[in-house]
C-alpha cells in the first residue's frame, strides 16, 4: 500500500556523517515535538526530552565522547536530543524508545539525517560525565535510554535503506 507517511517510515536510515550546516531551531523543535507526541505507558509521560542545540553544550558532549571512546560518537552532528526517564520505572525503556522513533521519522520527513546514539548513559557514569549530566539538568536518578543525533547529511553519507529479513513478519 502506498501512503506518504508509510513512504517516509520505509525510507528512513541512520545517518553517520553530517555536514556543518546548522539546522534551524524551528526544525529542531519540530523533531522534539514529534517525540513529545509519542505514546507513553498509562499516559504517565515519565520521560523527558533534552534538546542540546547550543554549540557550547554540543561540544561538551563531543569532548566527553572523545575522552571516553577516543572518537565522536555523534558523527559531527550539530544537534543531539537526549531522551531520559527514571532508571527504576518499568516503562522508561518503552516510553523513551517510542519518543526516539517518532523523532527519527520526523527528522527524515524534514529532510534531516538522524541516528540513535546509545552511549550517553554510560558516559554520564564517569566523574566528568556526571558533572556534564548535572550541568544539563538531567536528574541523577534518570537514565538516558538513547539519543538522536540530528543534522544535514554530509554529501558522502551512505543513505541506502538496508534489506529487511525475509521472515521479519509472521502472519499466523
Ligand atoms: C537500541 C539501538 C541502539 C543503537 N545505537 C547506535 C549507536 O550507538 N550508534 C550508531 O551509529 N547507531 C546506533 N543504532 C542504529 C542502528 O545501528 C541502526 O538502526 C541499524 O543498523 C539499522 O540501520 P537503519 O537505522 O539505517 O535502518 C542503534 C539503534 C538502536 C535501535
Amino acid at each position: 500500500m502506498e501512503n506518504k507517511v508509510l513512504k517516509i517510515i520505509k525510507s528512513r536510515v541512520s545517518c553517520r556523517a553530517y555536514s556543518e550546516k546548522k539546522v534551524s531551531k524551528a526544525k529542531v523543535m519540530a523533531v522534539a515535538e514529534a517525540g513529545k507526541f509519542a505514546p507513553s505507558g498509562m499516559n504517565r509521560q515519565i520521560a523527558s526530552i533534552y534538546v542540546i542545540n547550543s554549540k557550547r553544550n554540543v561540544e561538551k558532549l563531543r569532548r566527553l565522547s572523545n575522552e571516553i571512546r577516543g572518537k565522536d560518537c555523534m558523527y559531527g552532528a550539530s544537534t543531539i536530543i537526549l531522551v531520559a526517564g527514571p532508571r527504576d520505572d518499568r516503562f522508561t525503556y518503552q516510553d523513551c524508545s517510542c519518543i526516539l522513533e517518532n523523532m527519527f521519522v520526523a527528522a527524515h520527513a524534514l529532510n534531516l539525517g538522524s541516528c540513535w546514539i546509545n552511549q550517553f548513559d554510560e558516559f554520564f557514569q564517569t566523574k566528568n560525565g556526571l558533572k556534564v549530566k548535572k550541568a544539563l539538568g538531567i536528574p541523577e536518578d534518570f537514565m538516558v535510554v538513547g539519543s538522536c543525533a540530528l543534522g544535514y547529511p554530509a554529501p558522502n553519507a551512505p543513505l541506502a535503506v538496508k534489506d529487511r529479513k525475509e521472515d521479519f513478519i509472521k502472519v499466523l
